[in-house]
């Protein structure tokens, strides 16, 4: 493959600029219009029997078995990074664990704790507000969780991974492990073609390392919601990048697995497949969604 020069990024700023200001702003405006939708529909989690996605609560069934043929956190310390207003960090914590939310959204951050409250699981969880950038500093705890999460929606809202990738390595026990999911970076190259035809078109390059810049007042979770906060700024992260950064940082992947489904409608074509999730409507033409997860080694024993 000859030299992409596109793959030479700007450095950014982790901790301020407008990339960072214009992302929060949106994400600020989107919290009360999700927490009012049916797409983050809180039934199960109000009535103290929160579900994740089909995908997750098999992976993480694999990773903590429980007796009663669900995952079971019971003991464990979870840091749930990027935890938007709290929802699967509630249902994690209904399943045992202690749990601390991280999210740069202040509103979002607000709403967590109200949702703890209301669920009575304000003691088992603790929700911070940070720039994920700034994780190590507001939340001061390295070598202290059993697990990671992060879910949905993540990695595709910041400019380097491979810091992400130390700041999940930072806060993990030894012995630690990191959930990752997410929709499938090959998936995410695609968008809805402009003629409504049901297989979506090239529309993203696969390696672009500079962001994409929108301007979309849309929301996904509601159709109806008109947002004032247009601009965001959006990274493409490589399958292979993601698997790199992560052993740089230290950790073993442990397991990568695809899936063809994930839990929103990512291009018109999609089809229902039940429990919330959404595939392709014969051919499982390409993954929808990756799982990776990595283990902190635990160390030598002398
Ligand atoms: C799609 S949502 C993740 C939703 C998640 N699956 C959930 O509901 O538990 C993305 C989240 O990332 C947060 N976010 C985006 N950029 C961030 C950053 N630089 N630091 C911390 N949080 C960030 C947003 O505020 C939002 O809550």
């Amino acid at each position: 493959m000859t030299e992409n020069p596109s793959s030479t990024p700007r450095p950014v700023d982790l901790r301020s600029g407008e990339w960072l200001d214009d992302n929060r702003a949106q994400w600020d405006e989107r919290v009360p219009v999700h927490v009012s939708s049916d797409f983050y529909d809180q039934s199960d989690l109000l009535a103290g029997d929160g579900r994740l996605t089909p995908v997750d609560e098999a992976e993480l069934l694999r990773l903590f078995p429980g007796a009663d043929g669900r995952f079971d956190l019971s003991g464990k310390r979870v840091l749930h990074l990027q935890c938007h207003f709290g929802a699967d960090s509630l249902r994690l914590a209904q399943r045992g664990a202690g749990i601390v939310g991280l999210d740069f959204s202040m509103p979002a951050v607000r709403e967590a704790r109200r949702l703890a409250a209301e669920t009575g699981l304000a003691e088992r969880s603790r929700f911070v507000c940070a720039n994920l950038y700034d994780a190590r500093h507001a939340l001061p705890e390295p070598d202290s969780f059993d697990l990671v999460f992060t879910t949905w929606g993540t990695i595709g809202w910041l400019p380097d991974v491979a810091e992400w990738a130390r700041i999940v390595e930072w806060f993990l026990k030894p012995g630690g492990i990191l959930y990752f999911t997410d929709s499938h970076p090959t998936a995410q190259v695609f968008d809805a073609a402009p003629d409504g035809a049901e297989l979506p078109i090239f529309t993203y390059p696969y390696a672009k390392a500079e962001p994409d810049i929108f301007d979309d007042g849309a929301d996904y979770a509601d159709e109806t919601a008109v947002l004032e906060n247009t601009r965001t700024w959006e990274w493409m992260h490589p399958l292979s990048k993601t698997f790199t950064v992560l052993r740089d940082a230290g950790l073993t992947v442990d397991r990568l697995a695809e899936h063809d489904a994930l839990p929103w409608r990512m291009f018109p074509g999609l089809v229902p497949k039940g429990e919330g999730m959404f595939g392709w409507p014969d051919q499982a033409w390409l993954p929808l969604a990756v799982t990776i997860v990595a283990i902190k080694p635990a160390g030598h024993l002398l």
